[in-house]
Protein backbone atom coordinates (compact mmCIF):
# COMPACT_ATOMS: atom_id res chain seq x y z
CA UNK A 1 0.00 0.00 0.00
CA UNK A 2 1.45 3.79 -0.90
CA UNK A 3 2.20 5.66 2.41
CA UNK A 4 1.71 8.66 1.90
CA UNK A 5 4.07 10.13 4.72
CA UNK A 6 7.07 8.61 2.34
CA UNK A 7 5.75 10.11 -0.82
CA UNK A 8 5.52 13.73 0.46
CA UNK A 9 9.13 13.32 1.74
CA UNK A 10 10.21 11.77 -1.97
CA UNK A 11 8.26 14.49 -3.57
CA UNK A 12 9.15 17.55 -1.19
CA UNK A 13 12.93 16.57 -1.86
CA UNK A 14 12.91 16.96 -5.90
CA UNK A 15 9.91 19.19 -6.63
CA UNK A 16 8.38 23.03 -5.15
CA UNK A 17 5.10 22.05 -4.52
CA UNK A 18 4.05 24.78 -2.35
CA UNK A 19 1.17 26.43 -3.03
CA UNK A 20 1.30 29.71 -5.33
CA UNK A 21 -0.52 32.54 -6.75
CA UNK A 22 2.06 33.23 -8.96
CA UNK A 23 2.49 30.32 -10.89
CA UNK A 24 -1.47 29.97 -10.78
CA UNK A 25 -1.32 33.05 -12.77
CA UNK A 26 1.00 31.77 -15.55
CA UNK A 27 -1.26 28.73 -15.97
CA UNK A 28 -4.25 30.52 -16.70
CA UNK A 29 -4.88 28.77 -19.91
CA UNK A 30 -5.04 25.06 -18.13
CA UNK A 31 -7.48 26.94 -15.34
CA UNK A 32 -9.85 28.22 -17.74
CA UNK A 33 -10.88 24.66 -18.45
CA UNK A 34 -12.07 24.59 -14.94
CA UNK A 35 -12.87 27.65 -13.23
CA UNK A 36 -16.44 26.81 -13.06
CA UNK A 37 -15.43 24.24 -9.75
CA UNK A 38 -12.39 24.70 -8.80
CA UNK A 39 -11.63 27.47 -6.54
CA UNK A 40 -8.52 29.81 -7.23
CA UNK A 41 -7.23 28.78 -3.81
CA UNK A 42 -7.30 25.05 -5.11
CA UNK A 43 -5.64 26.22 -8.05
CA UNK A 44 -3.04 27.47 -6.42
CA UNK A 45 -2.52 23.93 -4.82
CA UNK A 46 -3.09 22.31 -7.89
CA UNK A 47 -0.76 24.39 -10.47
CA UNK A 48 2.42 23.17 -8.89
CA UNK A 49 1.30 19.42 -8.97
CA UNK A 50 0.12 20.40 -12.80
CA UNK A 51 3.44 21.61 -13.86
CA UNK A 52 5.32 19.06 -12.84
CA UNK A 53 3.89 16.26 -14.18
CA UNK A 54 3.63 18.10 -17.45
CA UNK A 55 7.03 18.86 -17.68
CA UNK A 56 8.21 14.86 -15.92
CA UNK A 57 5.89 13.38 -18.31
CA UNK A 58 7.77 14.67 -21.56
CA UNK A 59 11.11 13.86 -20.36
CA UNK A 60 9.61 10.13 -19.39
CA UNK A 61 8.27 9.77 -22.71
CA UNK A 62 4.75 9.32 -21.15
CA UNK A 63 0.87 9.49 -21.99
CA UNK A 64 -1.41 10.01 -19.32
CA UNK A 65 -4.61 8.42 -20.01
CA UNK A 66 -7.48 9.85 -17.36
CA UNK A 67 -10.82 8.47 -17.36
CA UNK A 68 -14.03 10.42 -17.17
CA UNK A 69 -14.36 10.32 -13.34
CA UNK A 70 -11.27 11.43 -12.80
CA UNK A 71 -11.08 15.01 -10.76
CA UNK A 72 -10.87 18.52 -12.83
CA UNK A 73 -7.53 18.96 -12.21
CA UNK A 74 -6.76 15.58 -13.11
CA UNK A 75 -8.97 15.49 -16.20
CA UNK A 76 -8.15 18.66 -17.43
CA UNK A 77 -5.18 19.59 -15.93
CA UNK A 78 -2.50 16.65 -16.36
CA UNK A 79 -4.62 13.82 -19.02
CA UNK A 80 -3.16 14.00 -22.67
CA UNK A 81 -6.13 11.76 -23.68
CA UNK A 82 -9.43 11.50 -21.73
CA UNK A 83 -12.64 9.16 -22.15
CA UNK A 84 -15.10 6.20 -21.46
CA UNK A 85 -13.99 2.81 -20.79
CA UNK A 86 -14.04 1.65 -24.82
CA UNK A 87 -12.50 5.01 -25.93
CA UNK A 88 -9.56 4.53 -23.21
CA UNK A 89 -8.86 0.94 -24.18
CA UNK A 90 -8.95 1.67 -27.94
CA UNK A 91 -6.55 4.31 -27.29
CA UNK A 92 -4.25 1.92 -25.33
CA UNK A 93 -3.82 0.12 -28.29
CA UNK A 94 -2.46 3.04 -30.11
CA UNK A 95 0.18 4.67 -28.21
CA UNK A 96 2.97 5.31 -29.17
CA UNK A 97 4.56 6.54 -26.17
CA UNK A 98 7.04 4.55 -23.73
CA UNK A 99 5.08 4.50 -20.80
CA UNK A 100 1.08 4.80 -19.86
CA UNK A 101 -0.15 6.54 -17.03
CA UNK A 102 -3.85 5.14 -16.08
CA UNK A 103 -5.55 8.09 -14.36
CA UNK A 104 -8.58 5.55 -13.30
CA UNK A 105 -8.97 2.11 -11.70
CA UNK A 106 -6.85 -1.00 -11.84
CA UNK A 107 -9.09 -2.59 -14.53
CA UNK A 108 -8.28 -0.03 -17.14
CA UNK A 109 -4.21 -0.01 -16.71
CA UNK A 110 -4.77 -4.32 -16.60
CA UNK A 111 -6.70 -4.15 -19.93
CA UNK A 112 -3.77 -0.96 -21.35
CA UNK A 113 -1.18 -3.66 -20.02
CA UNK A 114 -3.22 -6.36 -22.03
CA UNK A 115 -3.37 -4.45 -24.81
CA UNK A 116 0.62 -2.80 -24.91
CA UNK A 117 2.61 -5.79 -23.07
CA UNK A 118 5.89 -3.79 -24.59
CA UNK A 119 4.54 -0.77 -22.66
CA UNK A 120 5.25 -0.18 -19.06
CA UNK A 121 1.39 0.56 -17.34
CA UNK A 122 2.10 2.89 -14.10
CA UNK A 123 -1.21 2.61 -11.99
CA UNK A 124 -0.65 5.63 -9.46
CA UNK A 125 -2.24 3.51 -6.61
CA UNK A 126 -2.84 -0.13 -6.64
CA UNK A 127 -5.69 0.24 -4.13
CA UNK A 128 -7.48 1.61 -6.63
CA UNK A 129 -10.21 -1.09 -7.64
CA UNK A 130 -14.15 -1.57 -8.34
CA UNK A 131 -16.99 -3.29 -6.64
CA UNK A 132 -17.38 -4.62 -10.40
CA UNK A 133 -13.99 -6.24 -10.83
CA UNK A 134 -14.18 -7.71 -6.64
CA UNK A 135 -17.80 -9.55 -7.34
CA UNK A 136 -16.69 -12.03 -10.06
CA UNK A 137 -13.10 -14.39 -10.16
CA UNK A 138 -12.29 -17.22 -13.33
CA UNK A 139 -14.39 -19.73 -11.27
CA UNK A 140 -17.36 -17.36 -11.49
CA UNK A 141 -17.01 -17.36 -15.31
CA UNK A 142 -16.93 -21.65 -15.31
CA UNK A 143 -20.12 -21.95 -13.17
CA UNK A 144 -21.96 -19.68 -15.53
CA UNK A 145 -20.88 -21.95 -18.45
CA UNK A 146 -21.65 -24.97 -16.39
CA UNK A 147 -25.40 -23.29 -15.61
CA UNK A 148 -25.84 -22.51 -19.82
CA UNK A 149 -24.07 -24.97 -21.40
CA UNK A 150 -22.70 -23.47 -25.15
CA UNK A 151 -23.67 -19.86 -24.49
CA UNK A 152 -21.54 -17.17 -25.15
CA UNK A 153 -19.94 -15.07 -22.16
CA UNK A 154 -19.56 -11.58 -22.63
CA UNK A 155 -17.82 -9.72 -19.38
CA UNK A 156 -17.63 -5.81 -18.54
CA UNK A 157 -14.14 -4.30 -18.92
CA UNK A 158 -15.16 -3.96 -15.44
CA UNK A 159 -13.12 -7.06 -14.36
CA UNK A 160 -9.56 -8.65 -13.69
CA UNK A 161 -7.39 -10.12 -16.67
CA UNK A 162 -8.23 -13.64 -15.72
CA UNK A 163 -12.20 -13.15 -16.17
CA UNK A 164 -11.54 -11.47 -19.15
CA UNK A 165 -9.21 -14.59 -20.42
CA UNK A 166 -11.69 -16.86 -19.21
CA UNK A 167 -14.54 -15.15 -21.53
CA UNK A 168 -15.21 -14.60 -24.85
CA UNK A 169 -15.48 -11.29 -25.47
CA UNK A 170 -15.72 -7.92 -23.44
CA UNK A 171 -18.11 -4.97 -23.93
CA UNK A 172 -18.44 -1.44 -22.52
CA UNK A 173 -21.25 0.07 -21.25
CA UNK A 174 -21.31 2.56 -24.86
CA UNK A 175 -21.37 -1.00 -26.54
CA UNK A 176 -23.25 -3.72 -24.54
CA UNK A 177 -26.09 -3.85 -26.16
CA UNK A 178 -24.37 -4.15 -29.93
CA UNK A 179 -21.88 -6.92 -28.73
CA UNK A 180 -24.77 -9.06 -27.28
CA UNK A 181 -27.07 -8.34 -30.21
CA UNK A 182 -24.07 -9.64 -32.29
CA UNK A 183 -23.93 -13.21 -30.60
CA UNK A 184 -24.34 -16.33 -32.36
CA UNK A 185 -26.71 -17.27 -29.25
CA UNK A 186 -29.89 -16.96 -28.09
CA UNK A 187 -28.84 -16.83 -24.32
CA UNK A 188 -25.97 -14.93 -23.73
CA UNK A 189 -24.18 -14.59 -20.45
CA UNK A 190 -23.14 -11.32 -18.73
CA UNK A 191 -21.09 -10.53 -16.08
CA UNK A 192 -20.65 -8.97 -13.50
CA UNK A 193 -22.84 -6.18 -13.43
CA UNK A 194 -26.51 -7.06 -12.95
CA UNK A 195 -27.80 -3.92 -14.12
CA UNK A 196 -26.04 -3.48 -17.04
CA UNK A 197 -27.25 -6.56 -18.06
CA UNK A 198 -30.60 -6.29 -17.24
CA UNK A 199 -30.32 -2.96 -19.18
CA UNK A 200 -29.38 -4.39 -22.07
CA UNK A 201 -31.91 -7.26 -21.99
CA UNK A 202 -34.40 -4.41 -21.98
CA UNK A 203 -32.67 -3.39 -25.78
CA UNK A 204 -31.99 -6.71 -26.95
CA UNK A 205 -33.21 -9.85 -28.75
CA UNK A 206 -31.64 -12.21 -26.56
CA UNK A 207 -32.03 -14.41 -23.19
CA UNK A 208 -29.33 -12.35 -21.35
CA UNK A 209 -28.45 -14.06 -18.17
CA UNK A 210 -26.03 -12.60 -15.73
CA UNK A 211 -24.15 -13.12 -12.32
CA UNK A 212 -25.25 -10.81 -9.16
CA UNK A 213 -22.31 -7.96 -9.10
CA UNK A 214 -23.34 -4.53 -9.23
CA UNK A 215 -21.45 -1.06 -8.98
CA UNK A 216 -20.92 1.03 -5.06
CA UNK A 217 -21.54 4.02 -7.24
CA UNK A 218 -24.78 3.24 -9.66
CA UNK A 219 -26.65 0.89 -6.74
CA UNK A 220 -27.61 3.52 -5.01
CA UNK A 221 -29.59 5.12 -7.07
CA UNK A 222 -33.27 4.61 -6.31
CA UNK A 223 -36.34 5.11 -8.86
CA UNK A 224 -37.98 7.25 -5.66
CA UNK A 225 -35.09 9.79 -5.73
CA UNK A 226 -35.69 10.64 -9.49
CA UNK A 227 -38.90 11.10 -8.98
CA UNK A 228 -39.05 13.05 -5.90
CA UNK A 229 -36.28 15.23 -7.72
CA UNK A 230 -38.35 15.61 -10.77
CA UNK A 231 -41.34 16.84 -8.30
CA UNK A 232 -39.06 19.61 -6.68
CA UNK A 233 -37.15 20.77 -9.96
CA UNK A 234 -39.36 20.34 -12.96
CA UNK A 235 -37.70 20.75 -16.20
CA UNK A 236 -34.69 18.91 -14.52
CA UNK A 237 -32.82 16.20 -17.24
CA UNK A 238 -32.49 13.32 -15.59
CA UNK A 239 -29.55 11.15 -17.44
CA UNK A 240 -28.34 7.73 -16.06
CA UNK A 241 -25.66 5.48 -15.99
CA UNK A 242 -26.69 2.00 -17.05
CA UNK A 243 -24.99 0.41 -14.40
CA UNK A 244 -28.23 2.56 -12.36
CA UNK A 245 -30.70 -0.58 -11.66
CA UNK A 246 -33.43 -0.89 -14.01
CA UNK A 247 -36.07 0.79 -12.47
CA UNK A 248 -33.81 3.91 -11.97
CA UNK A 249 -32.94 3.84 -16.06
CA UNK A 250 -36.83 3.67 -16.77
CA UNK A 251 -37.38 6.97 -14.65
CA UNK A 252 -34.47 8.86 -16.66
CA UNK A 253 -34.97 10.93 -19.81
CA UNK A 254 -31.67 9.83 -21.22
CA UNK A 255 -29.55 6.83 -20.78
CA UNK A 256 -25.93 6.15 -21.83
CA UNK A 257 -22.12 5.15 -20.83
CA UNK A 258 -19.83 8.74 -19.96
CA UNK A 259 -19.32 9.77 -22.76
CA UNK A 260 -22.73 8.80 -24.32
CA UNK A 261 -23.78 11.09 -21.54
CA UNK A 262 -21.41 13.77 -22.52
CA UNK A 263 -22.53 13.70 -25.77
CA UNK A 264 -25.70 13.79 -24.87
CA UNK A 265 -25.74 16.98 -23.24
CA UNK A 266 -23.63 18.66 -25.36
CA UNK A 267 -26.35 17.93 -27.90
CA UNK A 268 -29.20 18.52 -25.66
CA UNK A 269 -27.65 21.69 -23.64
CA UNK A 270 -30.76 21.29 -21.12
CA UNK A 271 -31.28 24.34 -18.96
CA UNK A 272 -30.68 22.03 -15.98
CA UNK A 273 -29.49 18.75 -15.97
CA UNK A 274 -28.81 15.71 -13.27
CA UNK A 275 -25.95 13.56 -14.13
CA UNK A 276 -26.85 10.27 -12.17
CA UNK A 277 -23.71 8.58 -12.11
CA UNK A 278 -19.93 9.50 -10.48
CA UNK A 279 -19.69 13.48 -9.38
CA UNK A 280 -16.74 14.11 -11.18
CA UNK A 281 -19.06 13.67 -14.31
CA UNK A 282 -20.84 17.00 -14.06
CA UNK A 283 -17.74 18.65 -12.90
CA UNK A 284 -15.63 17.52 -15.90
CA UNK A 285 -18.11 19.37 -18.55
CA UNK A 286 -19.85 22.13 -16.46
CA UNK A 287 -17.32 25.04 -18.10
CA UNK A 288 -17.75 23.89 -21.88
CA UNK A 289 -21.22 24.27 -20.90
CA UNK A 290 -21.53 27.21 -19.27
CA UNK A 291 -25.75 26.97 -20.20
CA UNK A 292 -26.10 24.22 -18.12
CA UNK A 293 -26.85 23.99 -14.84
CA UNK A 294 -25.85 20.96 -13.15
CA UNK A 295 -27.70 20.16 -10.20
CA UNK A 296 -28.59 17.37 -7.86
CA UNK A 297 -27.25 15.12 -5.84
CA UNK A 298 -24.32 12.35 -7.24
CA UNK A 299 -22.27 9.80 -5.89
CA UNK A 300 -18.36 9.32 -5.34
CA UNK A 301 -16.63 6.42 -6.35
CA UNK A 302 -13.89 5.58 -3.25
CA UNK A 303 -11.84 3.89 -6.14
CA UNK A 304 -11.70 6.37 -8.71
CA UNK A 305 -10.81 8.90 -6.16
CA UNK A 306 -7.72 7.48 -5.01
CA UNK A 307 -6.12 8.61 -7.89
CA UNK A 308 -4.27 12.24 -7.28
CA UNK A 309 -1.97 14.57 -8.65
CA UNK A 310 0.54 13.58 -5.84
CA UNK A 311 0.26 10.08 -6.44
CA UNK A 312 0.18 10.33 -10.45
CA UNK A 313 3.90 12.45 -9.62
CA UNK A 314 5.23 9.93 -7.72
CA UNK A 315 4.91 6.98 -10.29
CA UNK A 316 6.02 9.14 -12.73
CA UNK A 317 9.52 9.88 -10.83
CA UNK A 318 9.86 6.66 -9.32
CA UNK A 319 8.44 4.29 -11.94
CA UNK A 320 6.89 2.75 -8.96
CA UNK A 321 3.15 1.65 -9.68
CA UNK A 322 4.43 -0.71 -12.90
CA UNK A 323 1.04 -3.21 -13.94
CA UNK A 324 2.20 -6.50 -14.70
CA UNK A 325 -0.33 -9.50 -16.37
CA UNK A 326 1.31 -13.06 -16.69
CA UNK A 327 1.88 -13.75 -20.12
CA UNK A 328 -0.81 -17.08 -20.26
CA UNK A 329 -3.70 -15.08 -19.11
CA UNK A 330 -2.83 -12.22 -20.69
CA UNK A 331 -3.28 -13.72 -23.90
CA UNK A 332 -6.30 -15.18 -23.54
CA UNK A 333 -7.73 -11.54 -21.89
CA UNK A 334 -5.94 -10.09 -25.32
CA UNK A 335 -8.62 -12.53 -27.40
CA UNK A 336 -11.70 -10.97 -25.39
CA UNK A 337 -10.92 -7.22 -25.45
CA UNK A 338 -9.54 -7.01 -29.06
CA UNK A 339 -12.50 -9.48 -30.26
CA UNK A 340 -15.02 -5.92 -28.66
CA UNK A 341 -12.36 -3.17 -29.76
CA UNK A 342 -12.78 -4.96 -33.38
CA UNK A 343 -16.44 -5.51 -33.51
CA UNK A 344 -16.83 -1.77 -32.40
CA UNK A 345 -15.06 -0.34 -34.89
CA UNK A 346 -16.88 -2.56 -37.47
CA UNK A 347 -19.85 -1.25 -36.35
CA UNK A 348 -18.61 2.15 -36.26
CA UNK A 349 -18.95 3.02 -32.51
P1 LIG B 1 -17.88 4.05 -18.87
O1 LIG B 1 -16.92 5.20 -18.81
O2 LIG B 1 -17.46 3.06 -19.88
O3 LIG B 1 -19.29 4.51 -19.05
O4 LIG B 1 -17.78 3.27 -17.47
C1 LIG B 1 -18.17 3.81 -16.28
C2 LIG B 1 -17.50 3.21 -15.13
O5 LIG B 1 -18.08 2.98 -14.12
C3 LIG B 1 -16.09 2.93 -15.20
O6 LIG B 1 -15.68 2.47 -14.01
FE1 LIG C 1 -16.27 0.39 -10.35
FE2 LIG C 1 -18.52 1.75 -10.09
FE3 LIG C 1 -16.24 2.87 -9.34
FE4 LIG C 1 -16.73 2.48 -11.94
S1 LIG C 1 -17.83 3.82 -10.59
S2 LIG C 1 -14.84 2.02 -10.85
S3 LIG C 1 -17.91 0.58 -11.86
S4 LIG C 1 -17.18 1.05 -8.41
Amino acid sequence: MLDLSTVRSVLSDEYDLAPSATLANEMQDIYARMDRVVSPPDWAIYAPYVRAINVLKKQRNAVILGHNYMTPEIFHGVSDFVGDSLQLAMKASEVEEDVIVQAGVHFMAETSKILSPQKIVLMPDMQAGCSLAESITAEGIDEMRVKYPGAPVVSYVNTTAEVKAGSDICCTSSNAVQIVNAMDSDTVIMTPDQYLAQNVANESHKNVVYWPGSCIVHEQYTPQDLREFREWNPGTRLIAHPECPPDVVAEADFSGSTSGIIKYVHDEKPERAMLITECSMASNIADELPEVDFVGPCNMCPYMKKITLEKILFVLHTMEGQVEVAEDVAVKARKSVQAMIDLSRKLGL
